[in-house]
């Protein structure tokens, strides 16, 4: 009962900063810039108060202030990761998020359970600060969003992983309510589990760029054995889905989600793409990395479809093709 109490009142502190960083976005004549800024990212108001984006100010202490006022301890600020301690002034402690864009992460339920901060100026290092690990927070488990695409995601029985927290507004506000963000590159086997309670198809939408498509590979190693199908939202080099909106509108982010592909079609693609098919030498180093991906597909269509097209890639003939596949496969360890 009294660590129920205590959650509740961690709960409550988050809730109140959610509240206060979003009042002060849209009132502050500090957050003009970062009004200006999300804007230029063409980021929609009601998106943004969808998620309750805010703006931390600039002093030190408004956060802490403000809070003490309110009836928290310093304590309970510590705990939830609002603010630090000081370490020229033992005994003090200060804001931890000051001049940055504030996206509220949320448990399932809609609880704030903690922050992602996004820096203003590329010279205003880290580009994004999260709260720390700890008692309300714990970063492996966390899917941004996960309250709001949940029952959308669950209705249409599909979920969508961006990485960040910009691409979830972006798909959310082009019509893709059923987006999370795993916030960074790597698929923790919490969330994946997480993604597996809620719905049967997963599409990675994961930045069109070599950490991104790395990362798609690890995903489908951390959702492999679980009920997952998994598919693939390809962006053109270089870009993610809060780009896309930014330059080509909320049309070509529905377009990407609706175009997607089956996982081992972007799977052989991305392994034909980054081979030197050259000469010989290098077309059997890309037989033998496709070969086991291959055999992984049952019998079907789209598996024949992948052999005619790697076979056409090799220059060579589509038995000879299926039979060094095979091979690869059977040699593979
Ligand atoms: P924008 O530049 O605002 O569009 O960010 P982004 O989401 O495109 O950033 P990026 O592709 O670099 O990273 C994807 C996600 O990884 C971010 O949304 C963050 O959740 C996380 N991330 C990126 N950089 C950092 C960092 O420096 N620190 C931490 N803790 N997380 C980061
Ligand atoms: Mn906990
Ligand atoms: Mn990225
Ligand atoms: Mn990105
Ligand atoms: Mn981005």
């Amino acid at each position: 009962k009294a660590r129920r109490e205590r959650r509740d009142r961690l709960h409550a502190l988050l809730d109140r900063a959610a509240g206060y960083y979003a009042r002060y976005l849209w009132e502050s004549a500090e957050a003009a810039a970062a009004r200006d800024y999300l804007a230029r990212r063409g980021l929609e108001v009601e998106t943004l108060r969808t998620y309750r984006v805010g703006y931390a100010p600039s002093a030190w202490d408004k956060m802490l202030l403000g809070s003490r006022q309110a009836g928290f301890s310093e304590e309970e600020l510590l705990a939830t990761g609002l603010a630090q301690r000081s370490r020229q002034r033992p005994g003090s402690y200060y804001d931890r998020f000051r001049e940055r864009i504030m996206f509220p992460l949320a448990n399932a339920r809609g609880k704030v359970v903690g922050f992602g901060a996004r820096a203003m100026r590329d010279n205003q290092p880290p580009k994004y600060l999260n709260t720390s690990e700890g008692e309300v927070f714990h970063k492996g488990s966390q899917l941004f969003g996960i309250d709001i695409a949940r029952r959308p995601a669950a209705r249409a029985g599909t979920i969508v992983l961006a990485e960040g927290y910009t691409d979830v507004l972006a798909l959310h506000q082009a019509g893709v309510q059923n987006a999370v963000g795993v916030m960074g590159t790597s698929l923790t086997d919490e969330q994946a589990r997480e993604l597996e309670r809620t719905a049967r198809t997963l599409v990675l939408a994961l930045d069109a760029d070599g950490a991104g498509q790395e990362a798609m590979v690890r995903a489908s190693r951390i959702a492999a054995g679980r009920r997952l199908e998994l598919r693939v939202a390809r962006l053109a080099d270089g870009m993610d889905p809060a780009d896309l909106i930014q330059q080509q509108g909320a049309g070509a982010v529905r377009e990407l989600v609706a175009r997607s592909v089956p996982f081992v079609s972007f799977h052989v693609d991305k392994i034909l793409g980054s081979a030197d098919l050259g000469d010989a030498e290098g077309k059997d180093r890309a037989i033998a990395e496709l070969g086991p991906v291959l055999a992984a597909t049952p019998p079907s269509v789209l598996r024949e479809e992948l052999v005619g097209r790697i076979a056409d890639r090799l220059g060579l003939g589509r038995p000879l093709a299926a039979q060094l596949l095979e091979r690869a496969a059977a040699e593979a360890p």
